[in-house]
């Protein structure tokens, strides 16, 4: 991990010194530099100085008018791409004068931008990319506890979501239902919060027959995740408040079943847990930062693989509520297993909010493109707060809507419900209203994060791998309610 600092004055060899365009560099540079020195946001360009060690790095901000947090955390993932590649333990990074964020958040935001964007996930390789970099000032006229503070919560959320991220980009072969759950066995007991897990019988049980539907075709044991977070102190008092419940798709693997997924890509459906990481980084940050909230983790988690006893197109299963749902395609699983956690949550608590975190279709994917999350309410009440703690986080989405007239697609001929809507019409409206059917009058968040959960390709600001998408925006959500 690298240690992060303020200081007034540069004490390292290496300064990384971000310029907006036109800028004037406070540092004297050769005229020469900035015939190469392209100012756009993410450019790099080494100087190097002919009296002893010192090197410059300038970095690209692009323009003053444009920038907020989402060019920062860009600006950073190419300072942390850049360095990985010098043999350097110090660096100072000269901050930029920022007048659109507070001076609080701007210290949080770099933080947790500087250890996001450290991460780098080589567990499965013989050759580990090395990384040098141990400590990082940050060169700032600003000091005092709030700074610090920020810098100690940017760390937290920061280490948080790369959590989040490493669980999630290890294989399917290890993570399995029973590793998620020991997994969150492990956190809970590190991190002080209540964890209570549920097997095949437990599911059996509470009725969840959707969750068991799909776990059916794989010989690795379903687990539903619960989750308590209570402030400390007054813990009795703190029970009775109203819960916010979190809810993760946790689905190890997803083959499709029966309705088997073509091969291209299949690989890719290890990540079809990134909803159970989100959650679980969530309680991981949550804990750590201390709010004073009554925080419900709920992990429905399975594979959804073939087999004999898979369930079938035409089959039909009960839910924990008693709706009967046709399963006309098996790759429509998410939906199942959640409509059972959001059952479970409205019979153990009263939620004051659900949100739910899923990788739930490829539709949004068509609609919004892998930068923006599909978000699906049937309330207003939180769209200014989310709207906040999105741009805070620069993790971005975009409202979908559940119009009444759709509930036809996803009306059956035999059973209450069936699991798919119309072919080709609204395919992530359709995932939602399957959800909404089950959520009754409890306000909801549906985050359908199938499109940014993960990336394949290498973008401006992530790199390859899981994304660990709405840790940052759920934390700052949670603590501004
Ligand atoms: N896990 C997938 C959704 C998904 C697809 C996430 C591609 C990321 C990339 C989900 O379980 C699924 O298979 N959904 C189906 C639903 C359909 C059968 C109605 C889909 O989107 O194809
Ligand atoms: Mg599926
Ligand atoms: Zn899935």
């Amino acid at each position: 991990m690298i240690k992060i600092s303020t200081n007034k004055t540069i004490q390292t060899d290496l300064i990384i010194l971000p310029l907006f365009e036109k800028d004037q560099s406070p540092i004297a540079l050769p005229q020469a530099v900035l015939l190469d020195f392209k100012n756009t946001l993410g450019a790099t360009q080494m100087v190097y100085s002919n009296q002893g060690q010192k090197r410059i790095l300038l970095v690209g901000l692009g323009h003053k008018q444009k920038f907020g947090p989402q060019a920062w955390r860009q600006a950073i993932h190419s300072i942390m791409s850049y360095i990985r590649t010098l043999d350097v333990a110090q660096a100072s990074l000269v901050l930029p004068k920022v007048s659109k964020l507070s001076p609080v958040k701007f210290m949080e935001l770099t933080a947790f931008g500087v250890i996001f964007s450290h991460y780098h996930f080589d567990e499965y390789k013989q050759e580990k990319t090395p990384r040098k970099l141990q400590s990082l000032e940050l060169i700032t006229k600003i000091s005092g506890k709030k700074i610090n503070q920020a810098i100690e919560h940017g760390i937290i959320i920061g280490l948080a979501a790369n959590e989040a991220r490493s669980l999630a980009n290890h294989p399917g072969n290890l993570v399995t239902p029973s590793h998620l759950a020991k997994y969150a066995q492990e956190l809970a007991r590190k991190y002080k919060f209540a964890c209570k897990i549920l097997g095949p019988a437990e599911i059996k049980k509470e009725k969840m027959g959707l969750l068991a539907g799909v776990a059916k075709g794989s010989d690795e044991p379903a687990r539903f995740i619960v989750l308590e977070y209570l402030p400390a102190g007054r813990q009795a008092e703190n029970k009775k408040l109203e819960p916010i419940v979190l809810i993760g798709k946790g689905l190890t693997f997803d083959s499709g079943g029966i309705s088997i997924k073509p091969a291209d890509r299949m690989e890719e459906m290890k990540y079809d847990m990134c909803g159970a990481a989100d959650v679980l980084a969530i309680f991981e940050a949550v804990s750590q930062l201390k709010l004073p909230i009554h925080l419900i983790g709920l992990i429905p988690s399975t594979e959804n693989l073939i087999s004999g006893q898979a369930t079938k197109p035409g089959d039909i299963l009960i839910s924990k509520s008693g709706v009967s749902v046709e399963i006309v395609n098996t790759d429509a699983e998410g939906r199942l297993v959640l409509a059972d956690a959001i059952d479970y949550a409205r019979a153990h608590f009263q939620p004051k909010l659900i949100i739910d975190y899923a990788t739930l279709t490829g539709a949004v994917l068509v609609a919004l493109g892998d930068q923006l999350a599909g978000f699906f309410a049937n309330t207003k009440s939180y769209d200014a707060g989310f709207k906040k703690a999105a741009a805070t986080a620069a993790e971005n989405f975009w409202p979908l809507p559940m119009p009444e007239e759709y509930k036809e697609h996803i009306k059956s001929q035999v059973a209450d419900i069936r699991n798919v809507g119309e072919k080709g019409l609204a395919g992530a409206t359709a995932g939602a209203m399957f959800l909404e059917h089950f959520i009754g009058t409890t306000p909801w968040i549906h985050l359908d994060i199938a499109g940014t959960a993960w990336t394949m390709r290498p973008k401006p600001s992530l790199a390859v791998g899981a994304t660990a998408w709405g840790v940052y925006l759920t934390v700052d959500f949670l603590r501004n309610l």
